[in-house]
């Protein structure tokens, strides 16, 4: 399958992450909440965020992630504004999953941080998010540590890997 993957700064393409993360389903009122929430993010792009959009030739954008580098849940473990960032937000298209999309997306942003002087990613995961635990868990992320999720009784687990 032939794919690119741009990374982005700009604002307005506000509109390609919410179309892969309508393919998940809800309701107007879930998707202008989720559009909201994507916004705030992504007023910090350049600064704080870079977007890694996932592109396939026919289809246009498949996929997303950000890259927070300096303030992540101002925890310094996850983000330190020099060599450890904190990936965040990874999705791809409902429609085209389990095709090793979401792997390749994060080798290429792995290779971008390695580039950019970045020697450890950090990411979290609800723990009870099978298929990305086990994703993470082959492109060999381990345990950090356990913090409080967002629902009772579902741990966040924090995850690192170096990639230096
Ligand atoms: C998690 C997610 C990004 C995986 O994307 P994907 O493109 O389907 O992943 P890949 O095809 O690269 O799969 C790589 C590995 O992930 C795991 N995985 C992916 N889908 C899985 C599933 N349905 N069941 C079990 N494991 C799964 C497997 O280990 C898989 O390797 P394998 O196919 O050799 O068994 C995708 O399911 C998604 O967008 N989920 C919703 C958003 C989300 O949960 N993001 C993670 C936030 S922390």
């Amino acid at each position: 399958m032939e794919f690119d993957v741009t990374t982005s700064v700009n604002p307005d393409d506000l509109e390609k992450v919410v179309s892969v993360a309508k393919s998940f389903g809800g309701n107007d009122e879930d998707i202008k909440a989720i559009r909201a929430y994507i916004k705030n993010e992504l007023t910090e792009l350049g600064d704080n965020r870079i977007l890694f959009l996932m592109n396939l030739q026919e289809h246009g954008t498949v996929g997303s992630v950000q890259l927070i580098l300096k303030n992540a849940n101002s925890d310094k473990d996850l983000a330190n504004s020099n060599d450890v960032a904190h990936i965040h937000a990874l999705q791809i298209n409902k429609a085209f999953h389990r095709m090793g999309l979401a792997t390749k997306l994060m080798n290429k942003l792995e290779l971008k941080a390695k580039e950019m002087g970045i020697r450890k990613l950090t990411l979290g995961v609800d723990g009870d998010n099978r298929k990305a635990i086990s994703l993470y868990d082959k492109l060999g992320y381990f345990n950090l540590k356990v913090a409080e999720g967002r629902e009772k009784d579902i741990p966040l687990f924090y995850k690192y890997k170096k990639i230096s």
